[in-house]
């Protein structure tokens, strides 16, 4: 993976405990979450028919998307009830205050 390749998307303390957000990084459409103290980020495109994730519930480490509740781990992207689907996840660094995704 390239460190040349993050992207800002947020700075560290706009994003809460159990929150999930929209970001666009260079124009991709995802979500960032944060469970248990770490920032997690997903494509915000469902894998099903591309409703936006997050218009849906986050609960614990699962995100269940608002249109046909589709419910995926936010830690990898996988789609809980068949892992093989999933969404594409991302990886996320802190630095100085802003949060930066990956999207290698
Ligand atoms: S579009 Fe997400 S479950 Fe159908």
């Amino acid at each position: 993976m390239s460190t040349e390749n993050w992207t800002y998307v947020l700075d560290d303390k706009q994003l809460e405990e159990g929150q999930m957000t929209p970001v666009y990084p260079l124009g991709v459409n995802v979500v960032v979450t944060r469970v248990g103290g770490t920032v997690y980020a997903v494509s915000g495109t469902c894998a099903h028919m591309a409703c936006p994730i997050f218009m849906g519930k986050l609960d614990g480490y699962t995100i269940c998307c608002p249109c046909h509740d589709w419910r995926f781990d936010v830690r990898t992207g996988k789609f809980i009830d068949a892992p093989e689907l999933g969404l594409p996840a991302f990886p996320v660094k802190s630095e100085s205050g802003k949060l930066f995704v990956n999207l290698e």
